[in-house]
C-alpha cells in the first residue's frame, strides 16, 4: 500500500519538495498581508500570539497536513477518502477536502488581484513614475488603481495566464521548475531588502513595533486574526499542503522538511516585517491603514531613498515572486482532482481552475469599486468591502476548521501504527511530542480562539 504513487508524479529530490513547499507558504501572505493586519492589530502583542499559533497550530498541522497527502497519494479529496476508507472512518472526511478546495479557488481569485496590484506597481517602479511621489500623490494613485476596474482585470487577467501557465506543466516541468528559479532569487532579494532597510530606515522603531507587547490592545478578533493567518501563511487547512505532500517519495521526514518550511516562512515574515515598518517609521507614515499599507507607503519611501527606484523595483518584483509561486499552489489541489475525477489533461484542467478563479475574482474587483459596502465582523472591526469578507470567511473560519479536521483526523481517527509509519517507523521523543500537541493543544486551541471570538468564552 504505501508504494503506491501519485499519478501527477513525485518531487525529484528533498530539497526540490522543500523549495516548492517554501514556494508555497512564502507570498503575499509574508509580505504584504502579515504587515498590514500587523499594524492594523497593533503591533507586539499580536505577533506574539501569531507565532504562538505557529508553533503549536500551525507547524503541527503542517506536517499532518502533508502526511495525510503522502498516504493518500491523490488529490485532496480523494486523499481524504483514501485515509478514511483506511481507517474506517465515516467517508464525510473528504468534505474537508471539498472545503478546502473551494476555499483554494475563493483565495486563489482574490490572490490574483493582489497580486495585479504588485504587477502594476511594478511596472511604475521600472518606468520610475513613482520617482518623489508625496503622500498624498500615492495614496492618489493607489485609490485610482483600486478604483479601476478595467486596469485591475487586466492585472489579474495577466497574473491568472501566468500561474496557469505553470501548473500546465506538470509537477516535474512546471511546479519545479518555477521554484527552482524563483526562491533563489526571492530569498536573495529579501537580504538585500532587509540590509537596505536596516541601514536606511528605522530599523529599532520598527523592531519595538513588532516585539514589544501590550496586551491591552489586543482583542479576540485579533487572536482569531492571528490564527488565520498562521494557517493562511502556512498555506494549510485546505488541501494544498496535502498536495504537495502526496508527491513527497517516501523515506524523506515528513518532521524535519515541515519544520523547516515553516521556520523559514516564519523568517521571511518577520523579517519582511521589520523591513517594511523601517521605511513606514522612517517617513512617519501611517501603520494602520488596511490593505493598501505597502502600496501606499512604500512608494514614498522608496521614492526618497537613495537608490529608492532600484530597491523599489526589486521589492515589486520580490511580490510577484513570491505571489507567483503561492499561487501555483492554490491551483494544484483542484488541477490534480479534475485530472483525477474526469481524467482530462492536466492542460485542460489547469484551464478551467484558472477560467474559474478568474471569473471569482471579476467579483473582488467590483466590490474594490462599485459594489464596496461596510460591515461589522464580531462587533469590533469595521471593514469594507467583499474582499474583506472572503479574506475574513476562507483565512479566519475555513482554514481553522480545516485545520481541526486535519488535526482531529491525524491525532484520533487514524490508527497511531498507520502515524508512525509515515513517521519512518520512528516513535521517538519528537514524534511524542508532536502527537500530543496535535491530539490535544491543536484541537483545544482552535476552538476556544472561535468561541472567544463570538464571545462564548
Ligand atoms: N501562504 C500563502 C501566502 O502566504 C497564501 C496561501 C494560503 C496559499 N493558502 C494557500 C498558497 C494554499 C498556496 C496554497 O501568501
Amino acid at each position: 500500500m504505501s508504494q503506491r504513487i501519485s499519478i501527477h508524479g513525485q518531487w525529484s529530490s528533498r530539497l526540490l519538495f522543500i523549495l516548492a513547499a517554501s514556494g508555497s507558504v512564502v507570498g503575499l501572505g509574508n509580505l504584504w498581508k502579515f504587515p498590514y493586519i500587523t499594524g492594523e492589530n497593533g503591533g507586539g502583542a499580536f505577533v506574539l500570539v501569531y507565532l504562538l499559533c505557529l508553533a503549536l497550530v500551525g507547524i503541527p498541522v503542517m506536517m499532518a497536513e502533508v502526511l495525510i497527502g503522502r498516504r493518500g497519494r491523490q488529490s485532496p479529496v480523494f486523499s481524504w477518502q483514501f485515509v478514511a476508507a483506511e481507517a474506517g472512518a465515516s467517508s464525510a472526511w473528504k468534505l474537508a477536502g471539498w472545503a478546502g478546495m473551494l476555499a483554494g479557488l475563493v483565495i486563489l481569485s482574490y490572490y490574483s488581484v493582489i497580486a495585479g496590484w504588485t504587477l502594476a506597481y511594478l511596472v511604475r517602479m521600472v518606468s520610475g513614475s513613482l520617482m518623489l511621489v508625496t503622500a498624498e500623490g500615492a495614496s492618489s494613485i493607489f485609490t485610482q488603481l483600486v478604483l479601476d476596474p478595467e486596469r485591475l482585470l487586466a492585472w489579474h487577467t495577466i497574473f491568472m495566464v501566468m500561474t496557469i501557465k505553470v501548473v500546465s506543466r506538470g509537477v516535474t516541468k512546471g511546479l519545479e521548475q518555477a521554484a527552482r528559479i524563483l526562491m533563489p532569487l526571492l530569498l536573495f532579494m529579501l537580504v538585500v531588502l532587509v540590509v537596505y532597510a536596516w541601514r536606511q530606515g528605522d530599523f529599532s522603531q520598527a523592531y519595538a513595533f513588532m516585539f514589544n507587547s501590550d496586551f491591552s490592545k489586543l482583542t479576540p478578533n485579533a487572536v482569531l486574526t492571528a490564527l488565520g493567518h498562521a494557517f493562511f501563511t502556512l498555506s494549510v487547512g485546505m488541501g494544498a499542503m496535502m498536495v504537495y505532500g502526496a508527491y513527497l517519495p517516501k523515506g524523506i521526514s515528513i518532521a524535519k522538511t515541515s519544520i523547516l518550511v515553516g521556520l523559514l516562512d516564519t523568517v521571511v515574515g518577520l523579517l519582511a516585517g521589520l523591513a517594511i515598518f523601517s521605511v513606514v517609521f522612517a517617513h512617519d507614515l501611517p501603520a494602520g491603514d488596511g490593505p493598501g499599507l505597502i502600496f501606499q507607503t512604500l512608494p514614498i519611501a522608496f521614492g526618497q531613498m537613495p537608490g529608492g527606484s532600484f530597491f523599489g523595483t526589486l521589492f515589486f518584483l520580490l511580490l510577484v515572486f513570491a505571489a507567483w509561486t503561492s499561487a501555483i499552489a492554490l491551483v494544484e489541489p483542484m488541477v490534480s482532482w479534475w485530472v483525477e475525477k474526469r481524467g482530462v489533461d492536466r492542460i485542460r484542467a489547469a484551464i478551467w481552475t484558472g477560467i474559474s478563479a478568474w471569473l471569482l475574482g471579476i467579483v473582488t474587483i467590483l466590490s474594490l469599486s462599485s459594489w464596496s459596502f461596510s460591515f461589522s465582523f464580531g462587533g469590533v472591526l469595521k471593514r469594507h468591502g467583499l474582499f474583506d469578507v472572503l479574506d475574513i470567511l476562507t483565512s479566519s473560519i475555513i482554514l481553522p476548521l480545516g485545520g481541526l479536521a486535519i488535526a482531529m483526523f491525524a491525532g484520533w481517527v487514524m490508527s497511531r501504527d498507520a502515524v508512525v509509519e509515515e513517521f519512518e517507523g520512528r516513535a521517538g521523543i519528537g514524534f511524542k511530542l508532536w502527537y500530543f500537541v496535535i491530539r490535544f493543544i491543536t484541537p483545544v486551541a482552535v476552538v476556544l480562539v472561535f468561541l472567544r471570538a463570538i464571545g462564548v468564552v
